[in-house]
């Protein structure tokens, strides 16, 4: 995670603004212009997702979940003026989320899940706490060929990315009713594209 500690206070680019916006953009067209959304942010880092998200849907309940304490930090200071909002430093493979099952509306996750050893277990973690009719948002790489980050064991990548079958084959060992799946934005670098995928699991 060192790697994450060092780039938490200039993770803020004007890049990775344009990626979580057009991100957001895809999930709000799967939401309700009429409903007020409680929202954990997963895999958080600074919290710009949930910014990007916030300036177009309802969102009454913020949580950002992310291990890295200095991304909490940012998240903190990026969200402090408004109520509700609360960030969670802790590592949901090895710890329990605090609150009561059922809390959320939805779980957002962005580029997060190639950063887990038990993606499948993390899964089913957050569909505990889910409500009824809750939805979970993965937004991750297609699968790639390892060469999108350059050091990847330095970076803590466990995955290069996802294909399509890994990601149907969450949704049936998880239990959630459907998944449907989405290209929603293309990462360039080393000269190559890098196509990046939402998938929107619902109970
Ligand atoms: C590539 S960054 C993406 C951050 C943010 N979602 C964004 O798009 O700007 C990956 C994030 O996943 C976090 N992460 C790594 N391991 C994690 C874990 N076990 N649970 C939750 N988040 C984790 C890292 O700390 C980092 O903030």
């Amino acid at each position: 995670m060192n790697h994450f500690k060092e780039a938490a206070k200039t993770w803020d680019t004007p890049q990775k603004k344009d990626r979580n916006l057009a991100i957001a953009q895809s999930i709000a067209s799967h939401l309700k212009n009429d409903q007020s959304y409680k929202l954990m942010d997963f895999g958080c880092g600074t919290g710009l997702l949930a910014e990007a998200l916030r300036k177009l849907v309802s969102i009454e309940k913020l949580v950002g979940v992310d291990p890295v304490e200095e991304m909490i930090q940012e998240f903190s200071a990026k969200f402090k003026d408004v109520p509700d909002a609360e960030g969670l430093s802790l590592n949901i493979e090895t710890e329990e989320l605090p609150g009561t099952q059922g809390e959320f509306d939805l779980v957002v996750s962005a580029m997060a899940f190639h950063h887990l050893q038990g993606p499948l277990v993390v899964l089913k973690k957050l569909k505990n706490h889910l409500s009824c009719d809750g939805k979970i948002f993965v937004v991750d790489l297609d699968q790639e060929d390892g060469s999108f980050h350059l050091e990847p064991q330095k970076m803590g990548v466990h995955h290069f990315g996802f294909s399509k079958e890994d990601r149907d084959l969450w949704c049936e060992k998880a239990g959630f009713k459907t998944v449907t799946h989405e290209a929603v934005f293309e990462i360039s670098k080393n000269d190559r594209v890098y196509p990046v995928i939402m998938s929107v699991y619902s109970v």
